[in-house]
């Protein structure tokens, strides 16, 4: 089956099996790898556009088989009118940003977002007009009464990958509409099998696909799938800015998608078990991760997504640096690692503190992000076990 509306009417699982595939890919079930800047035309009026049969290619940054496969595949899976492709998920960050605001034009922007992509709101946009006003990841309908007149675009991330505050998205996306804004979410958390944000009323919807789509830690990729009202205009800054994708690393991100579906389902299975181990730990002050019956995104998460990914956070009672340096540097089977979403597990020590500035990040135990991989559940619960031993023994000293 290879008709796109035919995949929509699908199951998540087997749109991750067929989006994307051309039908006229002949034998192969994946498509070529095309390492292409020039394209060649069949004569001078084809090349401008005058030839009675027009050229299919024009110039290697403006498209390959390879891109449009992967392009396709995402626009399949979120529901979009059309996808880009960026050299990271930083990059789409900041590509659809760019597309859609300029100078004089005022961003909304969620406190708990990833901080790159603040880097970006306060470094580059700023030196470029656009003001940023930062705000609660609580706020809900309410956001109304931070519109200005010259307000264009809110900006979301659900849940944030730190501190997993869960927006009401598709209260944001209404008030976005009704006022005629724009809104963009970060959704590299849910990817689109846990959750559709152009369903729920949002334009633009971002994913590292470096994390879950390509999951295997090797290749960095971003993608921006668009809605009607925002894809012209990112596809043309996408274009202007010459952003092209290496084709090998489209190609690791295809691939990856193709098997998304079975990894999420034991990422999810294991990061729910082992969030909820640390919750009886008398270690633990709370444990950060909307699907857990404790959290206070739970309800917004549970009526809007269909799924959780793999990664969350746990707040320690209390907790030094040594005792934080004793419980992550000898863990066996957990990396230190920023990134997220690959088949081994990883850890990070986090303090929001440092970057909140709409509301303060209050809790005051040691901040601990687990990214919980594809290895056995109980050998990884029995490393954290042993990990959080030595944090006592820190802590005693
Ligand atoms: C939520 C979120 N968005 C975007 C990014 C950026 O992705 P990349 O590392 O591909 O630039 C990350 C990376 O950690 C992330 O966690």
């Amino acid at each position: 089956m290879t008709d796109e509306t035919a995949h929509r009417a699908h199951a998540p699982a087997t749109r991750l099996a067929h989006a994307g595939r051309d039908p006229q890919g002949g034998a192969f079930v994946n498509p070529p790898v095309i390492h292409a800047s020039t394209v060649l035309f069949e004569s001078v009026a084809q090349m401008k556009g005058k030839a009675a049969t027009p050229a299919r290619w024009t110039y290697g940054r403006r498209g390959t088989p390879t891109s449009e496969a992967l392009e396709r595949a995402i626009s399949e899976l979120e529901g979009a009118e059309g996808t880009v492709l960026t050299p990271s998920g930083a990059s789409a960050c900041g590509t659809a940003l760019m597309s859609l605001l300029g100078a004089g034009d005022h961003l909304l922007m969620i406190d708990s977002v990833y901080a790159p992509t603040r880097n970006i709101c306060d470094g580059i946009l700023k030196r470029f007009g656009v003001e940023t006003t930062y705000f609660d990841p609580a706020i809900g309908a309410a956001i109304a009464e931070l519109i200005r007149p010259n307000t264009k675009v809110i900006f979301l991330e659900a849940p944030g990958s730190l501190t997993f505050e869960m927006p009401d998205v598709p209260a944001i996306a209404e008030v976005a509409r009704d006022r005629d804004l724009l809104s963009v979410i970060d959704n590299t958390w849910a990817t689109p099998l846990h959750f559709r944000p152009l369903d729920h009323g949002v334009d633009v919807s971002i994913m590292a696909a470096t994390k879950y789509v390509v999951g295997h830690s090797d290749a960095l990729i971003g993608t921006i799938a668009c809605g009607r009202r925002a894809w012209k205009r990112v596809k043309s800054t996408h274009g202007d800015l010459g952003l092209f994708t290496g084709p090998d690393d489209m190609y690791l991100a295809l691939r990856g998608l193709r098997t998304m579906g079975v990894r999420l389902a034991h990422h999810q299975r294991s990061a729910l078990a082992i969030a909820e181990w640390f919750a009886a730990r008398p270690e633990v002050a709370r444990v950060l991760h909307p699907a857990l019956p404790s959290d206070p995104g739970h309800a917004i998460w549970k009526r809007d997504f269909s799924g959780a990914a793999g990664l969350f956070g746990v707040v320690m009672k209390g907790g030094t640096e040594a005792a934080v340096s004793a419980f992550l540097d000898h863990l066996e089977l957990f990396g230190l690692g920023y990134s997220w979403g690959g088949f081994e597990s990883l850890a990070i020590h986090a303090d929001p503190r440092a970057v909140r500035t709409a509301v303060p990040w209050r809790e005051e135990g040691a901040l601990l992000r687990f990214q919980i991989g594809l290895e056995d559940t109980g050998d990884l619960i029995a490393d954290l076990d042993a990990g959080l031993a030595r944090w006592r023994a820190a802590l005693v000293v």
